[in-house]
């Protein structure tokens, strides 16, 4: 007799898009391919955390994810204000379904609020990225890692710290699965397609225009509240990062929170705007800072692997860069994803000019460093959680 297994799939916020659309193809794959004793049904779940077009749509269409079964359109707020609805709202959902397992990813305020969820249901759930840390408490998100990885039953990590952090915590050895990075998946997924996107055609005519080289340039993104949500922080990134841009351009697809806050804090001064018409709107300064709006990921992903240089905040994008080769300058003080740093093409600067100035003229000297790739960084990941959740294999 064949055994189904109901497999809850949760998304809610832009960097949860790559790291679930593997999962829902390896699925499908294993379904096809396999006519074993064991069937997983998967039922995907949208949160709605993040809802712009630039933010959520075009990664469904980028990553071809099937469209959700339940959207719950839950929207912006404060931490408690956004956990509460999605909790509220994603209830009912599994209390109608019934599913056997709830996987989440990552570790934005959808990931434990679906994780807590499930577990007072006493539905088993699967965390995929556990285990990372920064030991940074006030990021929220390190919040939601913790609490997530102690509710959960089967725990993947993508990095062997990872599953040492886990045995610290007193998380069971037997519910912690070195998989390897799911997201390395996608990224290799839209790689064999960038030549359908025409972002470095249309970012090679503004430089052209401006007399640049059309084949160098740098990529921002800036998005923690450490970094955007303090009007000095803010400032200070922006005129160093301005004045950098006078020596490399640099494309700077803004988050919508960051639009907010550089309109607030009044820093449109280092800016020069780009529209979705791909002109330049707004030319304030003498450097060549270019902001734009969110881009999805084949257009993201297309203008970074011609990217010479990448300073970002992200937790996703010290990863890429890893992959691709790319130096990478994190503007943070810590990361949880040290593997990055050890073997990768990450540098922490944190906010402080100096040390950004200082990591920028090392990459200067020497754009390409010897890089390593991260053990299991393969493409395989989405494989071996399905070989697991089906019994087949245990990690
Ligand atoms: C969230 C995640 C963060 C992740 C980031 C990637 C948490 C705690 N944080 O942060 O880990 O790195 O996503 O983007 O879950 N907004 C829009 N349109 C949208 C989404 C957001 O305008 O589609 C604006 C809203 O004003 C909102 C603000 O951005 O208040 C912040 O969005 P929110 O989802 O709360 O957190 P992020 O900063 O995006």
């Amino acid at each position: 007799m064949v055994k189904q297994i109901k497999c809850m799939i949760v998304s809610g916020a832009r960097p949860n898009f790559m790291k679930i659309a593997p999962l829902i193809k390896a699925i499908e794959r294993h379904n096809k391919r396999d006519k074993s004793s064991v069937v997983l049904d998967p039922i995907i779940v949208h949160t709605g955390q993040h809802y712009d077009e630039e933010m959520s749509r075009l990664f469904f269409r980028d990553l071809s994810i099937p469209k959700p079964d339940y959207d719950l359109n839950i929207g912006s707020g404060s931490h408690g204000e956004q956990t509460g609805r999605i909790m509220i709202a994603f209830e009912p959902v599994v209390k109608k379904e019934k599913p056997d397992l709830v996987v989440v990813v990552g570790d934005v305020n959808s990931t434990l609020a679906c994780a807590l969820v499930a577990s007072k249901l006493n539905i088993p759930v699967a965390h995929i990225e556990a285990g990372l840390r920064s030991f940074d408490r006030t990021m929220p998100e390190e919040i939601n890692r913790i609490l997530t990885d102690q509710i959960s039953d089967y725990l993947f990590t993508h990095s062997r710290d990872a599953n040492e952090n886990l045995i610290k915590e007193g998380i069971p050895e037997e519910k912690i699965f070195f998989v390897g990075n799911i997201m390395i998946d996608s990224l290799k997924m839209i790689l064999k397609h960038t030549d359908r996107s025409t972002v470095n055609k249309w970012i090679g005519k503004i430089l052209a225009n401006r007399n640049l080289q059309t084949d160098r340039y740098a990529i921002l993104t800036l998005h923690r509240p450490s970094n955007v949500d303090n009007k000095s922080s803010l400032r200070r990134l922006l005129e160093c990062l301005h004045e950098i841009s006078k020596e490399i351009p640099i494309f700077f697809p803004v988050h919508p929170r960051t639009k907010k806050q550089i309109e607030a804090f009044g820093c449109e001064q280092y800016l020069n705007w780009i529209d979705n018409g791909r002109s330049i709107v707004n030319l304030n300064g003498d450097g060549n800072l270019f902001g734009l709006p969110p881009l999805g990921y084949l257009d993201f992903m297309s203008l970074t692997k011609n990217s010479s240089l990448v300073f970002t905040d992200s937790g996703g994008l010290q990863e890429e860069t890893t992959i691709l080769g790319i130096p990478c300058i994190t503007l943070r003080e810590n990361t949880e994803r040290p593997v990055t740093v050890m073997e990768g093409t990450n540098t922490l600067t944190g906010n402080d000019p100096s040390r950004i100035f200082n990591a920028f003229c090392k990459v200067k000297q020497s754009p390409r460093g010897p890089r390593k790739v991260p053990e299991l960084w393969d493409g395989q990941t989405a494989e071996r959680i399905v070989n697991i959740l089906i019994g087949r294999d245990q990690g």
